[in-house]
């Protein structure tokens, strides 16, 4: 007779799931620090993997992959979505969690540097999820570290995991990436979130148009970048020429933490606000995307409307994040 097995363990143990040990597989014991590392292989297997999470989740809620295991969630600045999805996403992979949200109350008030702090967290964790204001931190914490460092969000550079979780609502709402026009709105010179999306959407066939204030405009060094990889894109200062075309309305808050000159950033903050009449021009299959938080650039009237995902947006980043912690410690 088989020894008895509980219904959690036999779950995370059925042979048709991808759940077990997978050291081959792509990303494990890797950083993840910019969208830059990705193949579009590996998005297959990391949203194949977030498929998987999601069942199990809707199946069974909680379940035992990663007992034993531990993230430390550093973030140095504010946090939501990525601190409690990340939370979220080891707890119901049965690890757990060790939490640094305020780093005022943990010894970085001492003056105690980046290096230091994650040799320290890494003595009692195996992977490091750090948000951090400095662009190029997350590189630079993973040059000190053993353990696996997660880019949170450099400040203004990159947001790896958010343009992942982002790419995986495009492919789940709309079933494809390639032909899809993606319309860029808001905040695209510190948005960290656009920089990422943008950089992971030149593995496929789209038309990018970017549409910001004149301030904001996408860096021009991204831009290039893009450019050279034959990426097509193209700036508007307003969004009414563009709307019917477009697929996915990628909306984004103007990132006012950024401004040096809080007048400049009074001058611009209202230069966006998506209503019903907005919408009006637009398909009946597109998504309305943010990477939220919002703070007036949708109406809150459009919330109702089913071609707004920024909420499912949230829930998809949970099962990506899943996976990413379960490919990044060797389980999936
Ligand atoms: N939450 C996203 C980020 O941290 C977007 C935003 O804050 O506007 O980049
Ligand atoms: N989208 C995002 O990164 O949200 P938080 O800033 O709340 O983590």
């Amino acid at each position: 007779m088989a020894a008895f097995v509980p219904p959690n363990e036999r779950n995370a143990q059925s042979p048709h799931l991808p759940f077990g040990d997978y050291r081959e597989a792509p990303l494990y014991g890797k950083d993840i620090i910019s969208v830059s590392q990705f193949s579009r292989e590996d998005l297959d297997y990391i949203f194949g993997v977030a498929k998987e999470m999601r069942a199990m989740v809707e199946r069974i809620g909680t379940f035992d992959l990663l007992k034993g295991k531990i993230l430390a969630n550093l973030f140095y600045e504010p946090s939501t979505r990525t601190s409690s999805s990340f939370f979220s996403a080891m707890e119901r992979l049965g690890g757990s969690v060790i939490p640094i949200n305020e780093v005022t109350y943990s010894s970085v008030a001492k003056g105690e540097s980046l290096p230091d702090t994650i040799r320290t967290l890494e003595c009692y964790a195996d992977v490091i999820v750090l948000r951090h204001p400095e662009v190029g931190s997350a590189a630079l914490a993973a040059e000190y570290a053993r353990k696996p460092i997660i880019n949170g969000g450099d400040g203004i550079g990159e947001h790896p995991t958010q343009a992942l979780l982002d790419l995986f609502t495009i492919k789940e709402e709309l079933g494809r990436v390639d032909g899809l026009t993606v319309t860029m709105l808001g905040d695209l010179k510190y948005g960290r979130t656009v920089h990422s999306l943008a950089r992971l959407l030149s593995l496929f066939a789209v038309q990018l148009n970017y549409i910001s204030p004149d301030i904001l405009r996408m860096p021009a060094d991204l831009v290039k970048k893009l450019e050279a990889k034959g990426v097509s894109q193209k700036e508007y200062s307003t969004l009414e020429t563009v709307l019917a075309e477009t697929d996915v309305l990628y909306v984004t808050r103007v990132q006012k933490e950024r401004f040096e000159n809080l007048e400049e950033y009074e001058k611009v903050k209202g230069a966006y606000v998506i209503t019903p009449e907005t919408l009006k021009p637009c398909k009946d299959e597109m998504i309305v995307m943010h990477p939220l938080p919002r703070v007036g650039e949708i109406s809150l009237e459009i919330d109702t409307d089913p071609r707004a995902a920024y909420f499912r947006q949230m829930e998809y980043g949970l099962y990506v994040r899943m996976a990413l912690l379960a490919m990044v410690l060797g389980k999936a």
